[in-house]
C-alpha cells in the first residue's frame, strides 16, 4: 500500500480512495475553511450529508478547496446521504418522490452536478425502504450519483433488498473500529460484493467527540480504557488514531476521520508509511466489544 491517494473497488466501475474527510459536527461557521484545507491536506474523498445540517457551507470548501488546489471536480469523491425519515421520531420516511427531491436538493446545496455515492443514511424508513432503494437506483441511472449505496443496514435491511429481486448496494457505511467489529455483517456483504465504508474509526481515543453535548454511548468501562492502543501505537512511531485508521484501511475499509484541527488533519491522512504486523492485528482482532457507540440516540440498525 502506498500515496494517501489509494482506493478500494467499489462496484465494477468505480474506486473509493481509502481516506475520506467526515464532516459531521462541524458547524457552519467552521465548514468551508475545513474543507477547503482537507483538500489542501490531500484528502480526495469528502463525506457529508444532509443530516448534517451543512452541505452549502461543506459545498463552499469544496469548491474553494478545488480552486485552490487547481484539481478538477471529477479528481474529488463526494459522498452525500438522504435522510430517509424516522417514524419512532414523528417524522414521516421519505417516499421514492421525496427521495429524488432530496438528493437535487442536496446537488443544489453542495453546488454539484453529481454525487460519487449517494447512501441512505440508515434503514429508518420502515415501508418506504424499498421505495427508497429504488430511487436511489433510478437516481443512479440518471447520472446524479455515480454510485449508491446504504448506512447503518444490518443484514436483515439487505436482505430485504435481495428477496427483492433489486440489485444490491455498492457500500453500506457502518461503525468499524477494534471495538466495534462487526464480523457476520462483514461477512455477508464480503459475499454480496458490498463495500464497507467505517466510520467513527477514533471511538476508542479520549479525545473522541469530548465537546458537551456531542452525540457517543461511550461506556464507563470504555472511557476507562482510553490508552488501550498506547503502547501499540508507540511500536510503530505513530499515534494511536493513525494507529486505528490503518486498521480500517488494513482491513480495507475506507475511513473517514474529521478534524478541525490541522495537525491531526494531516496525520489522519498520513497511514500508508507504516503497517500494523500480523501479531498485533490478531491481538486487535480479539478486542470487540459489539455494536457500537456513535448513535447515542438509538442503535441505527434497528
Ligand atoms: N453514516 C453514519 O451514520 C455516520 C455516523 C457517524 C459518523 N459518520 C461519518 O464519519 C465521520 C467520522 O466519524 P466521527 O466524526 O464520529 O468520528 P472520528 O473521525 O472517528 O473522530 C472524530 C473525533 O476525534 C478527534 N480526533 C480527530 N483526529 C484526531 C487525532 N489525530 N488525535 C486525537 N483526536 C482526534 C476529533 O476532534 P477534533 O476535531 O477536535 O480534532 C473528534 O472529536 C463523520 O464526520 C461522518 O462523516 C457517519
Amino acid at each position: 500500500m502506498s500515496g494517501p491517494t489509494i482506493t478500494f473497488p467499489l462496484n465494477s466501475e468505480t474506486a473509493i480512495p481509502a481516506v475520506g474527510f467526515g464532516t459531521y459536527l462541524i458547524s457552519n461557521d467552521d465548514a468551508e475553511l475545513t474543507i477547503s484545507s482537507a483538500i489542501a491536506a490531500g484528502y480526495r474523498h469528502i463525506d457529508t450529508a444532509s443530516g448534517y445540517r451543512n452541505e452549502e457551507t461543506v459545498g463552499a470548501g469544496i469548491k474553494s478547496g478545488l480552486h485552490k488546489e487547481g484539481i478538477a471536480r471529477a479528481d474529488l469523491f463526494v459522498t452525500a446521504k438522504l435522510w430517509p425519515g424516522n417514524p419512532a421520531w414523528g417524522d414521516a420516511p421519505k417516499t421514492g418522490e421525496q427521495t429524488l427531491e432530496e438528493c437535487d436538493a442536496s446537488l443544489a446545496r453542495l453546488g454539484l452536478d453529481y454525487v460519487d455515492l449517494y447512501l441512505i443514511h440508515a434503514p429508518y424508513g420502515g415501508n418506504m425502504r424499498l421505495e427508497q432503494w429504488r430511487a436511489l437506483l433510478e437516481l443512479k441511472a440518471r447520472g446524479k450519483a455515480r454510485s449508491v449505496g446504504v448506512s447503518n443496514f444490518n443484514e436483515g435491511h439487505l436482505d430485504e433488498i435481495k428477496a427483492a429481486g433489486l440489485p444490491m448496494p455498492d457500500a453500506n457505511q457502518i461503525e468499524l473500529h477494534p471495538w466495534s467489529q462487526k464480523p457476520k455483517l462483514l461477512s455477508y456483504m464480503k459475499a454480496h460484493d458490498i463495500a464497507p465504508i467505517a466510520y467513527s474509526s477514533l471511538v476508542p481515543l479520549s479525545t473522541w467527540r469530548v465537546e458537551k453535548g456531542q452525540d457517543s454511548a461511550k461506556t464507563d468501562d470504555m472511557k476507562a480504557d482510553s490508552t488501550a492502543f498506547k503502547a501499540m501505537a508507540e511500536k510503530y512511531g505513530v499515534s494511536e488514531a493513525q494507529l486505528l485508521l490503518r486498521w480500517g484501511v488494513q482491513n480495507g475499509y475506507a475511513v473517514l476521520p474529521k478534524s478541525l484541527n490541522p495537525d491531526r488533519m494531516r496525520q489522519n491522512i498520513d497511514l500508508f508509511s507504516f503497517s500494523i504486523d500480523e501479531a498485533d492485528m490478531a491481538t486487535m482482532a480479539t478486542m470487540d466489544r459489539g455494536e457500537g457507540v456513535a448513535w447515542a440516540s438509538g442503535d441505527p440498525s434497528k
